[in-house]
């Protein structure tokens, strides 16, 4: 079945991904593409809206990113949100100006009467703003908000179904961001709400059921809940044709690939191999100390694993990825700059002859992925998961991976994970994990001098993982935390709390 859809089209704003996310959770598919795409592209897309994301360009600047004027004859409403409304005054003859830092941050927006955008919001409310621009004068449309700070907080020209807000709707803190949101998606675009999960999974289920029934397919398993939403998808669609790889690396924190092995090979009956090759990637690892040498190796030896154990299948004709749609936003935006080599399965299609990817959740945000998870009855414990990097605990044993530091690491994290579970702080804090630092420090035990490692905690709250602030734990839980690692956790005799936002720390220590 086929969904009503709204384009989104990306300038670069910092919000874009929370534009899709307040469109889609008002039941109302969403596409988000580069802000480039062609307008012959855009046509055949069939969108019933469209909507110009926010940027942090002025739209007066020599490098602005700019749009084709063609959009205005489309006949598809369009809704331009703060640089977006500003290339909508600007391509329509009108002028847009600086309006100082005072014009950004959160303001008492009053409202006119009479716009469809606008109805039902009540006389006045606080608005998110975030763009020191603002429209001066434009040519043909009505201002149907104002602030004290911005003359044209909105306006309209219904005749054209062109739409425009200088302030941020998508973000929770506009007050009536929501309902302006579904205005424009119901009152202007004439949406049915069409969209949801059960009926995503089933067209998908479908989809794959059609294009690769009764071949072979192949998937690299992590735990991960993105990698097991996809499976379980796959599994649904294509049954025992369905074979698993779980590499264990033994970078895997305390009992989790135990965990993973149950789930998929007891509670849903999939073809599962688990490899144990612990020992193997320790060895690799022995005396590497530099953090992309480690990743590296860990992502090398995963690949030549993987390959051994996907040959024994024979002619293998999918492979399934647990590609989610942040990835392909960012990849068809194309200037995200990388800090550091992430590991993931990338690489595998290049060693592995089969006729074609499936990837299940790559229309899906991160929130989605967790729901379609929970629909197929897929426990918590992995539907929930914190993310964990690719290289597994090597990134957060600082200095030499051996066995016994693996060890030590995976009991102290485990404490961690426990204490902020049973204390209901998960659900504030976006990821939370131990890192075994390569400092030692005299300590004192029973009397006797102790020179013992150190432990740093890590936690923090973040929304896109780009940017982070450290969690605000609670003492009591820290002090908790800190005397059962010390008293529990052999050959550590201090902890420290890593208090540093991202930037110009990185979330991983390694
Ligand atoms: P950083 O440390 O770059 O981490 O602030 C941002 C997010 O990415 C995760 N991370 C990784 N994930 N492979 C992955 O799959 C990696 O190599 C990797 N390094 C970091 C990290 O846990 C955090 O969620």
């Amino acid at each position: 079945m086929s969904h009503q859809k709204i384009l989104i089209l990306d300038f670069g704003g910092s919000y874009t991904q929370l534009v899709a996310r307040s469109v889609r959770k008002q039941n109302v598919f969403c596409e988000v593409l580069p802000y480039s795409t062609a307008i012959s592209a855009i046509e055949a897309g069939g969108y019933c809206g469209i909507i110009l994301s926010g940027g942090s360009k002025s739209v007066n600047a020599p490098e602005s990113l700019l749009i084709d004027n063609a959009i205005l004859s489309l006949n598809v409403p369009v809704l331009g949100i703060a640089y977006g409304m500003h290339l909508l005054a600007k391509i329509s003859g009108g002028q847009v100006s600086f309006g100082g830092e005072s014009a950004v941050g959160s303001h008492v927006v009053e409202f006119g009467e009479g716009s469809d955008l606008m109805a039902g919001l009540g006389a006045a409310s606080t608005c998110v703003f975030g763009h020191p621009d603002c429209v001066g004068q434009a040519e043909g449309f009505t201002v149907t908000a104002c602030s004290k700070e911005c003359k044209v907080a909105g306006f309209e020209d219904a005749k054209r179904h062109l739409y425009g807000v200088q302030f941020h709707p998508e973000v929770d803190e506009t007050e009536c961001g929501a309902d302006i949101i579904r205005n424009f998606l119901f009152n202007v675009c004439g949406c049915r709400g069409d969209w949801s999960m059960d009926a995503y999974i089933d067209s998908q289920v479908e989809q794959i059921r059609r294009t690769a029934g009764g071949g072979k397919v192949l998937c690299a398993l992590s735990g991960g809940v993105d990698s097991s939403v996809s499976a379980v998808m796959v599994h649904k669609a294509v049954g025992d044709a369905l074979h698993c790889i779980f590499v264990d690396h033994g970078l895997l924190r305390k009992n989790e690939a135990d965990e993973v092995e149950k789930v998929f090979r007891e509670q849903f009956k999939i073809n599962f191999v688990r490899v144990d090759a612990a020992d193997r990637f320790v060895s690799k690892l022995a005396g590497v100390t530099d953090p992309e040498r480690k990743r590296k190796i860990v992502g090398e030896e995963f690949i030549r694993v993987f390959e051994e154990e996907a040959r024994k299948l024979g002619q293998v004709d999918y492979f399934v990825q647990g590609t989610i749609y942040p990835d392909i936003i960012e990849s068809g935006i194309g200037d995200h700059k990388v800090v550091k080599s992430h590991h993931n399965v990338g690489g595998l299609p290049d060693i592995i002859d089969f006729k074609e990817i499936i990837e299940p959740v790559r229309m899906l945000f991160k929130d989605e992925v967790r729901e379609a998870g929970r629909l197929m009855g897929i426990p918590e414990e992995i539907v929930a998961r914190q993310p964990f990097p690719g290289p597994g605990l090597c990134v957060r044993v600082i200095g030499e991976v051996t066995h016994e530091r693996l060890d030590l690491l995976r009991d102290a994290d485990a404490i961690v994970r426990h204490e902020i579970i049973k204390n209901g702080l998960h659900k504030q804090i976006s990821q939370y994990f131990a890192v075994l630092t390569d400092m030692k420090s005299v300590g004192v035990r029973s009397g006797e001098r102790t020179y013992e490692s150190t432990i740093a905690l890590r936690a923090i709250k973040t929304t896109d993982f780009m940017t982070a602030n450290w969690s605000r734990i609670p003492y009591d839980v820290l002090e908790t935390i800190s005397s059962r690692i010390v008293n529990e956790v052999c050959g550590v005799n201090r902890v420290v709390f890593d208090i540093t936002t991202k930037p110009p720390s990185t979330i991983e220590w390694e």
